[in-house]
């Protein structure tokens, strides 16, 4: 019995709070699909408790874990090494135990890019984006949108500095910083927006632009997913635009997540998403 529980994986997802996470819904469906003897646990971590948590993971022989706010910063200096990646971000959602070396990944970009291929796969990659927001998620999907090759991004937040630095640190020299009340001018000359901003949120104001402008192949991308009808998703659909909802983003990195743990995909085509999605409305 000793023996048996000893050979089970342990994973999880670490954060304060932690209660909403999905992670385990994904992650332990996905184990079992895959006949992987194991759990994924939420791990309910206080800040001040950060450097000792880890080691207790490590110690307890934990394969990995996800990050989660309000870690995904303070944790990249922790591990003993970190991808590029994750670096340049200067977060880490990712860590895996390998043979008592931790090392640190950030899937958050690819997680974004993966859902926009997959739900829509003529998205004009040809064309500028518009990105709307500068915390930690625009510059994980900034990222990915210069890795797929598109030839522009504006970039526009409320506090117009934090663009700014965005711009600085990520050293892309085709993203254009422009002021926050100039989104809706620029939603004619893209071929995607992203919202990256908490407007939409339960609990926070809607993202107020229009979509007067936006060209008929324009697709809208929120990764808000509580709710997943935000008003922005309710006004491009009036429009008949094509939208992306953030349910598929936090999904498509728990995906590359798995593959980091395990070096193989899960099965994402057994409507797992879909059931998940049903959840939410
Ligand atoms: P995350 O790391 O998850 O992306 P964050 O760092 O808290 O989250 O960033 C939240 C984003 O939402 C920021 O771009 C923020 O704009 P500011 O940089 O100006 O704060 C944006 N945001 C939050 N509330 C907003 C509001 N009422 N109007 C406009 N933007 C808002």
């Amino acid at each position: 019995m000793q023996n048996m529980e000893k050979n089970k994986v342990k994973l999880g997802v670490m954060g304060w709070p932690i209660e909403q996470s999905l992670s385990p819904d994904l992650h332990n469906h996905w184990m079992k699909a895959s006949d992987i003897k194991g759990r994924y646990k939420k791990l309910a971590c206080e800040p001040e408790n950060l450097k000792g948590f880890i080691a207790d993971l490590k110690e307890k022989k934990y394969l990995g874990w996800n990050v989660t706010i309000p870690h995904k910063t303070a944790t990249l200096s922790l591990l003993d090494s970190v991808d590029e990646r994750a670096k340049v971000l200067g977060a880490v959602n990712t860590v895996k135990n390998e043979d008592g070396k931790l090392c640190g990944y950030n899937t958050d970009g690819e997680g974004f890019i993966q859902h926009l291929n997959n739900s829509a796969t003529n998205w004009r990659r040809d064309k500028p984006v518009l990105v709307l927001g500068a915390g930690g998620a625009a510059r994980a999907v900034i990222m990915a949108l210069k890795d797929a090759g598109v030839p522009k991004i504006y970039l526009c937040n409320r506090t117009k500095e934090k663009a700014d630095t965005i711009k600085r640190d990520l050293d892309i020299s085709n993203i254009d910083v422009a002021n926050w009340d100039e989104k809706s001018g620029i939603v004619s000359e893209v071929g995607l927006v992203v919202n990256t901003t908490s407007l939409g949120m339960d609990g926070c104001p809607p993202l107020e632009i229009s979509l007067n402008l936006a060209d008929s192949d324009v697709v809208v991308y929120d990764i808000v997913y509580k709710p997943l009808d935000t008003a922005l998703i309710k006004a491009a659909k009036d429009r008949g635009l094509k939208t992306v909802d953030g349910l598929g983003m936090l999904f498509h990195q728990a995906v590359a997540a798995f593959e980091i743990w395990f070096d193989r995909k899960p099965d994402i085509n057994d409507g797992l998403l879909d059931e998940l999605r049903e959840q939410f409305l």
